[in-house]
């Protein structure tokens, strides 16, 4: 519920339980007031006096004493008139001056049109418009509340209201100036094979940034960030988080200056981006989600979950039963044919798997790396036939047929390539990622190009599954399409036809069900969700690691999110050999799958497939709507445990791994989470019953267990 109210010029932004609210001080400026716990709608002038500080200039048009931008909490940072902290725009005139005020002009209750941008749906939306008092801009600001979610999206709009051209130097989507503390700043690092690492340090002063120049939001970096109020952890504590509905190069700033005053912003990144902005244009920045805790990490994550699901992650899709997945990746790589991939979908039906996924390899001349991206035609030496006896037959069996794409790259060695070397970013010498160059997508004669061979393939052979892959990161930023004065748009636009590829194929192929991918969990961000409802978390299957990815990849995505599949031992990542049980528990905590060859399973194994898809599907929807728990964290004890409770909370699974075994450690229990406690439940497992209360607070024996073993239980409300 967005309410104002003019005596005070104060909007109040409530959400179930959260208040965001902010004035328009004296000035002009918009001053931030508080954002927390919900709050009454009271006059708040006293909280935010106007205090000199030294060496704070006073900006022109000042009414009070001691009045400074850089003193004020702001909701939007200028340049050059005294604030020296981050600024949210850079600006740049004709004249070379790069200068900004913002000051209230008006509001309206009106949401905007993201264009090909991903965005949230629904809520209710306030604009509110500034003018740039040293440009010709005209800045909107778009708060779109979800009460129910409590969360609120931020994003900002801005028109070149001129004579005379502006560049946008940066043009972040969001900054708020939050009451000053002691922090801790959270962010998920990381690498290939090791993506979502959880990390707190002390923020203390200065600017603590998380970003990407990649040109895609990458695994080393994931766009979102957390900041804790010290001294609260995963159940308890203040705190807030900010996402990024985008799935390029980004930047979240966390600032805490000379007031104590922490600023949180950020946006697309600008070390390599500049917008012209010819008189009359407009340029948008992708959307941020924000959103309060006072339940801690656990609570914060909950929030971004059903966020997710509510608004962002495909309707269609979201709830619906995910489909149980073999890839032939780890089981062939690049060497298969088409009696080998039968004999696989002949297994994978009989076992109850229902989509055969076709990965890399079944186009151009692709028997390796090296060669074939962007030769989007079957390789009919490797696959006798094409493609259609392989569709064909997973058809026949009562399968889904999946089919890999890595639109974005062109390889050195193909045709396309050799056709228009021009279509690739950058100019020779230029680097190779994988032995392939990234196609220019900010080039709509390549996204068509690309949108007709995907279309081709995908009406041709009857595809009911997609999985869109992106192997490598930007370099050499150039387009030979744009001219020199909009290279810095390079980046965006790419990103922009990405996402309108994406849109047209859903459009056009609505049964089609997407997954993404980037080497594993490259472009795991709410932008991609917008589009793929699951995305391949990590190429490290390994079931120890894969505990500590899906945990981190937990705090900002739901579980749904996570296409997670059982591969074989030794396992090709880490060399590890884990319990098959172990790898099954692991993955039935996402959107479940199998990396391995069937038919190369023991016939015990093949039992354990058949058990683990029957039980999966028992919990799925748990999966798909329930409310995550972190229980024990892997990274620091020697066991991982997670639940999801049922939003009414009448059933519940969780799952637990220990990492070695301990000898004699008998006393060790552990607590569920998030249950009635009031109620009886029935641990299927265990055939005993127990309050809801008990199992949260005195907690169930932790089972021993061998190296790598795993656990699941499933519980139900009987009482
Ligand atoms: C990277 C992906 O993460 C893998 O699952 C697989 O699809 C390979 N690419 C294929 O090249």
């Amino acid at each position: 519920m967005i309410k104002y109210h003019a005596e005070t010029r104060t909007f109040f932004l409530h959400g179930r339980t959260t208040s965001y609210v902010f004035r328009v001080c004296p000035e002009g400026d918009l001053e931030h007031i508080h954002y927390g716990k919900r709050v009454g709608e009271d006059d708040f002038s006293c909280l935010v006096p106007a205090s000199e500080l030294s060496f704070s200039p006073v900006p022109p048009g000042a009414v009070r004493q001691g009045f400074s931008l850089n003193v004020m909490a702001g909701e939007y940072g200028g340049y050059g008139q005294g604030d020296f902290r981050t600024p949210s725009a850079l600006i740049a005139r004709q004249d070379g001056e790069i200068c900004s005020r913002f000051v209230y002009r008006g509001h309206r209750f009106h949401a905007l049109d993201f264009g090909d941008l991903p965005c949230a749906r629904g809520g209710e939306t306030l604009e509110v418009e500034l003018t740039d008092l040293c440009s010709n801009v005209l800045l909107r600001l778009y708060y779109t509340v979800f009460e129910e979610e409590d969360v609120v999206c931020r994003a900002a709009e801005f028109i070149n209201a001129g004579q005379s051209a502006v560049t946008l130097r940066r043009a972040f989507s969001f900054a708020v100036d939050l009451e000053g503390g002691d922090y801790d700043v959270f962010r998920l690092a990381g690498r290939h094979l090791a993506e979502r690492t959880p990390e707190r340090t002390d923020l203390g002063h200065g600017t603590l940034e998380i970003c990407s120049m990649r040109g895609a939001s990458s695994h080393q970096m994931n766009p979102f960030g957390a900041l804790i109020a010290r001294g609260a952890g995963e159940d308890e504590g203040e705190c807030y988080g900010a996402e990024l509905l985008y799935s390029g190069s980004f930047s979240l700033r966390f600032e805490r200056g000379e007031t104590e005053r922490v600023r949180i912003s950020g946006g697309i990144d600008d070390t390599n981006f500049s917008w012209k902005l010819e008189p009359g244009e407009r340029f948008i920045t992708p959307q941020a989600a924000l959103a309060f805790s006072a339940e801690g990490l656990g609570g914060l994550s909950r929030r971004f979950h059903d966020f997710l699901r509510a608004r962002v992650i495909p309707k269609r899709d979201v709830f619906a039963p995910r489909p149980i997945v073999v890839n032939n990746w780890e089981a062939t790589y690049f060497d298969f044919t088409a009696e080998k991939l039968f004999a696989l979908i002949d297994e994978a039906a009989q076992l109850g798997v229902d989509t055969f996924v076709l990965d890399d390899g079944w186009f151009g001349k692709r028997n390796s790396d090296k060669s074939s991206l962007g030769d989007w035609t079957v390789n009919e030496e490797k696959l006798a036939g094409g493609l259609a006896p392989l569709a064909e037959r997973c058809h026949r069996r009562g399968l889904k047929f999946g089919i890999w794409f890595e639109p974005e790259m062109v390889s050195e060695d193909s045709e396309l390539f050799r056709a228009h070397p021009d279509w690739a970013i950058g100019k020779p010498p230029r680097c190779t990622g994988r032995n392939q160059y990234i196609l220019d997508f900010s080039r709509a004669d390549v996204s068509d190009y690309l949108y007709g061979r995907m279309a081709e393939i995908l009406s041709r052979y009857g595809v009911d599954y997609v999985k869109w892959d992106m192997n490598r990161h930007m370099t050499e930023f150039f387009s030979a399409a744009l001219p020199a004065d909009r290279q810095g748009e390079l980046q965006h636009r790419y990103l922009l036809n990405v996402y309108a590829l994406a849109r047209r194929l859903k459009k056009e192929f609505p049964d089609v069900f997407f997954e993404g991918c980037s080497g594993g969990g490259g472009r795991f961000d709410a932008g991609m969700l917008a589009f793929f409802p699951q995305i391949w978390t990590s190429d490290d299957t390994d079931a120890y690691e894969r505990a500590k990815i899906q945990w981190g990849t937990s705090y900002a995505y739901p579980m749904s999110a996570m296409s997670c599949h059982v591969s074989v031992c030794p396992n090709h990542q880490t060399g590890r050999i884990t319990p098959f049980s172990s790898r099954g528990a692991l993955t039935s905590l996402g959107a479940t799958g199998y990396e391995l060859d069937l038919c190369a399973l023991t016939e015990e194994e093949k039992g354990q497939v058949a058990e683990q898809i029957a039980n999966y599907k028992k919990i799925a929807r748990l999966v798909l709507e329930g409310d995550c728990y972190r229980l024990s964290d892997p990274f620091k004890s020697n066991y991982f445990a997670m639940m999801t409770v049922s939003k009414d909370k009448s059933e519940a699974y969780a799952v637990g791994m220990t990492a070695l075994a301990v000898p004699a450690d008998f006393s060790r229990r552990i607590r569920l989470k998030g249950l009635d406690g009031r109620g009886e439940y029935l641990v299927e497992e265990l055939g005993v019953k127990f309050c809801g209360a008990s199992l949260m607070n005195a907690g169930l024996p932790m089972p021993r267990l061998n190296d790598f073993s795993a656990w699941s239980l499933h519980l139900h409300r009987v009482g």
